[in-house]
């Protein structure tokens, strides 16, 4: 089997000393607001599959017909030896890329939770050997050091993800992978499109109310690792389009006045009744924004391709 490599490139406490530090400015400003980061312990991954499986959420499964339909595509004008995925998860989709690049030598996860990355990583150097797989434990947000692998690399965002960055943060986060790429690797991006609004709000309030215990989730978190007193069912999932700025907002709206104690930070933060914590954004994109998006970082786009019903696209660019 050919060999699983994980490495922690924060510190040990880099992640403790980053939720206080979050939680602290979220949660003591107006309106208040937590970075979505903090939704992916082991449940919250875990309840994000669920989610990509639900009939009223369509991105993971616009996103793979893309992939289905693409990856020789893709595979034959990056021409990559490595893959690097930034927010891998559970690596799923990642699987039609592999299966298109056989000259693939490395493929690197990198993602914020510990036991996504385990889970994905093992089963892959499982089922395919001779890939060398090495995992890291990282904040994409922040600088990246990437293991010294062989290129030409590709360096695939895949999910729509990008969208749960805020605009200052997609371009900061845009020039730091510019910043990755050497002449011949390319950005593989993945981006939810602008649609009808119902369509969007039943993706992110999905009936069976998986999406709602993603969105509770974050309050779990908060309990486990700073010994706070949220109740979870104190608070409502919402769902919004904010058709102005195109994103969906998630937020949780307090039922009743309350009080929540946070003792890691000695912190009591009181919340009105009908007040809402602001949780995700998910902003969807157009043709235009994107390209110039990724010129504004010094990309260049070079392929769009979406899907049957133009829900979701994926596109390919190269440093301009
Ligand atoms: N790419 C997968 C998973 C998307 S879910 C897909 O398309 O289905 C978003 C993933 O990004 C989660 O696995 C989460 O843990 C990870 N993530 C979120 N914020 C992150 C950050 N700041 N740094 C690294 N990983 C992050
Ligand atoms: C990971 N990310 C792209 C998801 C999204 O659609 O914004 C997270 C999510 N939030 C609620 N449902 C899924």
């Amino acid at each position: 089997m050919s060999p699983f490599l994980l490495t922690r490139t924060l510190p040990e406490d880099a992640t403790g000393a980053a939720l206080r530090a979050d939680v602290l400015e979220g949660l003591t400003g107006t309106p208040k607001t937590l970075p979505p980061k903090w939704f992916y312990d082991a449940h919250g991954s875990e309840l994000f599959e669920r989610i990509t499986e639900l009939p009223e959420y369509y991105p993971t499964r616009a996103e793979r017909e893309i992939l289905l339909a693409r990856a020789p595509e893709i595979a034959a004008v990056a021409g990559a030896r490595t893959l690097v995925e930034l927010g891998s998860g559970s690596s799923d989709k990642t699987r039609h890329l592999l299966d298109a690049m056989p000259g693939l030598r490395a493929y690197v996860p990198v993602d914020v939770s510990e036991s996504a990355l385990r889970q994905a990583g093992e089963a892959l150097v499982a089922e395919r050997p001779g890939l060398l797989v090495h995992a890291l434990i990282a904040d994409f947000t922040h600088e990246l050091v990437l293991p010294g692998l062989p290129g030409p690399r590709l360096v695939a965002f895949l999910g729509g993800t990008i969208g749960n960055l805020l605009p200052d943060g997609r371009a900061a986060f845009l020039a730091s992978v510019r910043a990755l790429l050497s002449p011949g690797d390319a950005l593989l991006l993945g981006t939810d499109l602008v649609k009808d609004p119902a369509v969007l709000v039943a993706a992110y309030d999905d009936a069976a109310g998986v999406t709602a215990r993603f969105d509770k989730n974050v309050l779990s978190v908060l309990n486990r690792e700073l010994g706070a007193d949220f109740d979870p069912d104190a608070f409502d999932h919402v769902a919004r389009w904010d058709s102005e700025r195109e994103w969906i907002e998630m937020r949780l709206r307090a039922r009743a006045a309350q009080t929540v104690k946070i003792p890691a930070l000695d912190l009591a933060v009181d919340f009105a009744a009908g007040e809402e914590l602001r949780t995700e954004v998910s902003a969807k994109f157009r043709e235009n924004g994107v390209r110039a998006e990724l010129a504004a970082a010094g990309l260049e786009l070079r392929r769009w391709w979406t899907d049957r019903e133009k829900r979701f696209a994926l596109s390919l660019s190269v440093a301009g």
